[in-house]
């Protein structure tokens, strides 16, 4: 039998994908085990009522962890926020379009299964990654100026 996601990474975590900053890391592996319980039920042939269940629930620990990151760029001062901001938002609303039932199935499955996963990983490694650099600095700063004070 083919494999369903012959594309997709292996979305289990790996401390290559930690950026050493707890709240973040955390919630990225809460993010990756509801996109694997998706694909898994889409691997397991499980019924639509149960995929799309899975569907819904990784969707939206997407916004809630987009909101949460962009609530610590703010509170933090990062320069980058808006750039950031607007690869969540192109990011968000692809996710809506193929959601609103304008896709068909394979397209869903292989957007939620692939297209997402890929996504994120590159994300993680790009853009979350340099904040994590820009959020440590800022702290270590912070920790010097106490020091010295
Ligand atoms: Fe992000």
């Amino acid at each position: 039998m083919e494999p369903v996601f012959a594309t997709h990474p292996t979305l289990h975590w790996n401390d290559g994908l930690a950026l050493g900053v707890e709240a973040i890391d955390e919630e990225h592996k809460v993010w990756l085990d509801l996109v694997r319980t998706f694909q898994q039920a889409v691997a397991d042939g499980e019924a639509p009522a149960a995929v799309y269940a899975a569907i819904v629930e990784a969707l939206i620990y997407t916004e809630r962890h987009f909101a949460n990151e962009e609530a610590l760029m703010q509170e933090t001062g990062y320069p980058h926020l808006d750039d950031h901001r607007a690869q969540h938002a192109r990011a968000a609303a692809e996710l809506h379009a193929v959601t609103e039932g304008k896709t068909g199935e394979e397209e869903l499955i292989a957007y939620i299964g692939s297209f997402l996963p890929n996504w994120l990983l590159l994300h993680i490694n790009t853009a979350d990654r340099k904040f994590a650099a820009w959020l440590k600095e800022q702290r270590a700063a912070a920790a010097d100026g106490v020091m010295a004070a």
